[in-house]
């Protein structure tokens, strides 16, 4: 977590509208770039969820999770199992061990063992047993007091369905979650992921795009960029402080991305600390060197996996103006810098190379046919290589 969260206010209000609903119309998906801050926000939603009576069940959607649809009933019954173990479902009067006139009581809690053999007992597929299982588990919780169970996945853009192997995991989620809804009951999705995240689930079930709120998270802006970098300076008294032009140069280099600002404070914090070490005065932000190891560290990895070929695309879309934004094949097709290659690339090529690019993370096909890159500000570093 960071010491101190900046922005994100419009998403929590989202977030407490959608958790005061009482009969389950929208589902959550949180979606942007690697490191926009999906984790952190999500972390800071639990609690609230919790305030307010809900339960809290989920962790990570790993690649495993979603081989088969078995291992999707098992994970939801763990995640389950963890919240629910603390309740009595039932308390029965035995003797105590070798007392004939003292009993003791022993009682019995939905834990994943009490579950999981409910239920294996129940008849059908997959689907059926989750259905079985979470509609009976629902009036116990209920007696308790809860208002419903939120199922919380992270990183679920590695959900999928397989249907060379004849398993549908992501298509058995939506179906489980959307009958229970549809008989009032109060279970809610809220999945975060890659943008690559929604236009998937739209794919498995086309009602999906009526089930969800995404919420698309954007960098920050400049003033809570400023925010994220000054209040835990504030509010931890730290004698550290940063000039408006450093301010300004933090925000230059990042952009208001959260996982850059963390990493620039960093590396701005260690030069701070080594001059006041040296007995000097730190004055600026060496953004150089900075963006330098920057482009090192997070970058030129990513970069390098790449065949010649791919950085030439690459070198193109990145000559684009709108190359942050979203663009079209026929765009990159036109561009003189394409023009202007030995050998240019045609549409084919291009859409091709994109679907390459695509697997390996760097590119995303957005639900309107248009690709943008999948990793930020990544077009200002191809434009500092020479390719
Ligand atoms: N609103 C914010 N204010 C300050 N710092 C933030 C904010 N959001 C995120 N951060 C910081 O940015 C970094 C990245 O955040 P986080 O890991 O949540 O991103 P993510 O979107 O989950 O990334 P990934 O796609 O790689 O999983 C973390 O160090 C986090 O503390
Ligand atoms: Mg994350």
């Amino acid at each position: 977590m960071p010491p101190f969260l900046a922005g994100r206010e419009n998403e929590t209000k989202e977030f407490k509208r959608i958790i005061s609903q009482t009969t389950i119309l929208e589902n959550l998906i949180l979606t942007g770039l690697r490191g926009l801050g999906k984790t952190v926000l999500l972390e800071t939603f639990k609690p609230m969820a919790i305030q307010d009576g809900w339960l809290w069940a989920g962790t990570d959607l790993s690649e495993s999770t979603s081989i088969s649809e078995d291992h999707l009933a098992t994970r939801l019954l763990t995640d389950l199992s963890v919240v629910t173990s603390s309740v009595v479902v039932s308390t029965t009067e035995r003797p105590m061990f070798g007392l004939t006139t003292k009993t003791e009581q022993v009682t019995a809690a939905l834990d994943y063992v009490t579950l999981k053999t409910t239920y294996d007992q129940i008849p059908g597929l997959v689907s059926d047993k989750l259905k079985g299982i979470l509609e009976a588990v629902w009036p116990l919780l209920q007696r308790c007091g809860k208002r419903g169970v939120i199922f919380a996945y992270d990183e679920a853009q590695n959900l999928a369905d397989h249907a060379a192997k004849d398993q549908y995991p992501l298509s058995l989620l939506l179906d489980v979650f959307q009958s229970l809804q549809r008989k009032n009951l109060p279970y809610m999705l809220v999945l975060t992921g890659l943008p690559t995240l929604f236009p998937k689930l739209v794919e498995a079930r086309t009602y999906a795009e009526r089930m969800f709120r995404v919420i698309f998270l954007d960098p920050l802006t400049e003033q809570e960029t400023n925010d994220a970098v000054t209040r835990p300076i504030k509010d931890s008294k730290c004698p550290v402080s940063f000039s408006p032009t450093s301010l300004h140069t933090i925000w230059e280099i990042t952009k208001g991305y959260p996982y850059f600002i963390q990493y620039v404070c960093r590396e701005a914090y260690d030069v701070w600390v080594q001059n006041v070490e040296d007995g000097k005065t730190p004055e600026s932000i060496p953004s150089d060197a900075i963006m330098r190891k920057l482009d090192s560290d997070f970058f030129a990895g990513r970069w390098a996996r790449n065949t010649d070929r791919q950085r030439a695309l690459l070198w193109v879309i990145s000559q684009l103006p709108n190359s942050e934004s979203e663009f079209a094949v026929q765009e990159v097709v036109e561009h003189p810098a394409n023009k202007g290659l030995d050998k240019a690339f045609s549409g084919s090529h291009v859409n091709q190379m994109l679907s390459a690019l695509s697997d390996a993370g760097l590119i995303y096909k957005n639900r309107h046919g248009k690709y943008s890159f999948a990793v930020p500000l990544l077009g200002g570093f191809i434009r500092r290589q020479a390719v």
